[in-house]
């Protein structure tokens, strides 16, 4: 039987960093884009990270907002647990759920981050994250999202999956990970070309919505409320 998202997470949570480190091009770059872009005289008090994981994302920000408070959002409870961990020094709050379980209250947030969460997503649910984003955050707040942003319908795909063996395969030489990999991304993924979601992003009444760090199709978006 496939298994669900919830027990992949709480499987993949083992070597999680080790692995998304061999299997995501620039997934370190692309991590402490959350802490290096924001302009220098914002400071956050309230911050949501959605599918925390294992608190990448988050450990990025504690270093330069160590006294916001913060909301951690996963499906998965062994992530959760590694996050309660590590951040017992500061005020965090969790939350075991789904996305659409959450109730983003009206301007409750002064920034949102997503790290590789919202691409397993389908296109509607993005949609309706955003619109919830916009409506949690306060006006001036920022919505920061690092991903892997091509569809699987786009032309270039197939050069995208390339590209993206050679690279695993430096690391993971005998194939066994590119294989686990791929079945995961057959089963879980579910990634929008960035075009797209900036199309959406304005919509729901983001503005400026700038793409700090970009190789290829590896993103990082700010988008301001
Ligand atoms: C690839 S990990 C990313 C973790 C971390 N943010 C990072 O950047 O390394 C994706 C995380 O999102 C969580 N997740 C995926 N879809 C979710 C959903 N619909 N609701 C809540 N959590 C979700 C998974 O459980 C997993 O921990």
């Amino acid at each position: 039987m496939a298994k669900n998202i919830v027990s992949e997470f709480d499987d993949f949570s083992k070597n999680y960093t080790q692995d998304m480190v061999g299997c995501v091009p620039h997934y370190l770059e692309l991590i402490s884009s959350f802490a290096k872009h924001l302009p220098d005289h914002f400071n956050p008090k309230r911050i949501l990270d959605l599918g925390c994981g294992n608190g990448n994302v988050t450990a990025q920000l504690v270093s330069r907002f160590p006294n916001a408070v913060y909301t951690l959002l996963d499906a998965s409870s062994e992530m959760i647990e590694l996050c309660s961990q590590r951040f017992k020094d500061y005020h965090v709050n969790y939350e075991q759920k789904f996305f659409h379980e959450f109730s983003f209250e009206e301007n409750s947030y002064d920034l949102v981050v997503a790290g590789f969460s919202i691409h397993h997503c389908n296109e509607k649910e993005k949609q309706e994250l955003f619109q919830k984003i916009h409506h949690s955050l306060e006006e001036g707040g920022f919505f920061l999202c690092s991903d892997l942003m091509m569809s699987k319908s786009n032309p270039n795909h197939p050069s995208l999956l390339k590209e993206w063996e050679a690279f695993v395969k430096t690391t993971f030489s005998d194939g066994q990970k590119w294989t686990w990999l791929m079945d995961h991304y057959e089963d879980f993924d579910k990634p929008t070309d960035y075009t797209k979601q900036i199309a959406w992003l304005q919509d729901v009444g983001f503005t400026s919505i700038q793409l700090p760090f970009q190789e290829e199709c590896w993103v990082h978006f700010q988008a301001r409320k």
